[in-house]
């Protein structure tokens, strides 16, 4: 069997997505012109010659500017079904989708509008495909913390709808620490808790997010093989850590997939996972990445499978309900 059917074939969970980030040009511009909204390029191609980004703001700078043609709870469903149907065909079979409901309040857009457009695609992904999901909301990280207390609040009528939340958005100078409370309170409330860390900001973030925010997986993280104590507590710990390889390139945290170092995070025993993080921002959805990431750093099929189940492992489904696929 083929590198990419080897892959295709793995069942394997994706655990750090942005729904957002999934919004291809094609799709932001039928939107944006049946919504009458303006984009900042006059086209399909300027769009995508614009994704050459030099850090993580650059990056966020266009991907806010993108999310403004998703308006109605039509939009969202059509985002998140592109997603599903990308997502089937590269063999996943359970997904956790991240969604920053203070990009589209901050609008105008109720929330209602996304989580009730993301809910049905969710629905009507396990009856076209087979695949379980789940909704991550995702607390903008340079916002203030009493931002993310209002955000809360709009979210506590639907928390049957809503499995966890998460920390994401420009990482530098916004610390774990600023969200201490705000994660506290979720917690009581029973969500799962996960935040980007170690993405850009030092290895102390990831500290923090653990001992502070007591999160349960790290989103990036790949900044911990700078602190050799860190790394060996979250082996130890069997931490998830929710690497997005092709992302890391595109926002410059690596040069080169070559010099990426999701191969010595794994032989180190981190529990570690590949994911897309932004695909139609960074040149490919999960198979790509497993199938770039593979090549560039010589992954054994037995690593590439390691991966898969880890992702499967670390998914907020019940150890008992993920057994068919393991
Ligand atoms: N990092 C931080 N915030 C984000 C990202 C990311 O990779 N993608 C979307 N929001
Ligand atoms: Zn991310």
């Amino acid at each position: 069997m083929d590198l990419e059917s080897y892959i295709r074939a793995l069942p394997k969970a994706e655990l750090h997505l942005h729904i957002e980030g999934s919004l291809e040009p094609e799709m932001m511009f039928a939107l944006a012109q049946r919504n009458g909204v303006t984009l900042p390029w006059d086209s399909v191609e300027a769009t995508r010659a614009a994704y050459a980004f030099s850090d993580l703001q650059s990056f966020l700078d266009l991907y806010y500017a993108g999310a403004a043609a998703l308006i109605h709870e039509r939009d969202f469903h059509e985002l998140a079904m592109a997603y599903f149907a990308r997502a089937h065909a590269d063999g996943v079979v359970h997904a956790e989708l991240f969604f920053d409901p203070q990009t589209h309040t901050e609008r105008g857009i109720a929330f209602e509008t996304v989580l009730d457009g993301l809910e049905r695609a969710c629905q009507e992904a396990q009856t076209r495909y087979g695949i379980s999901s789940r909704l991550i909301l995702c607390f903008l990280r340079h916002l203030s913390e009493d931002e993310g207390f209002a955000t809360l609040e709009q979210a506590l009528p639907h928390l049957g709808r809503i499995h966890g939340v998460g920390l994401d958005s420009s990482e530098k100078g916004h610390p774990p620490s600023k969200f201490t409370r705000l994660f506290a309170r979720c917690r009581d409330l029973g969500l799962h808790v996960v935040a980007h860390a170690g993405e850009e900001g030092p290895p102390a973030y990831i500290v923090e997010a653990l001992d502070l925010l007591q999160v349960e997986r790290i989103d990036h993280g790949v900044r911990a093989a700078e602190d050799p104590a860190l790394m060996a507590r979250l082996a130890r710990e069997q931490v998830p850590l929710t690497v997005c390889p092709l992302s890391n390139i595109k926002l410059c945290v690596f040069d080169r997939l070559e010099q990426h170092n999701l191969r010595q995070l794994l032989e180190a025993g981190l529990k570690v996972t590949i994911n897309s993080d932004d695909p139609a921002y960074f040149g490919g959805y999960v198979g790509q990445n497993y199938l770039e990431t593979a090549i560039a750093l010589g992954l054994s099929r037995a690593q590439l499978k390691q991966l898969a189940r880890n992702s499967l492992e670390a998914s907020f489904v019940p150890e008992a309900l993920r057994s068919p696929w393991l």
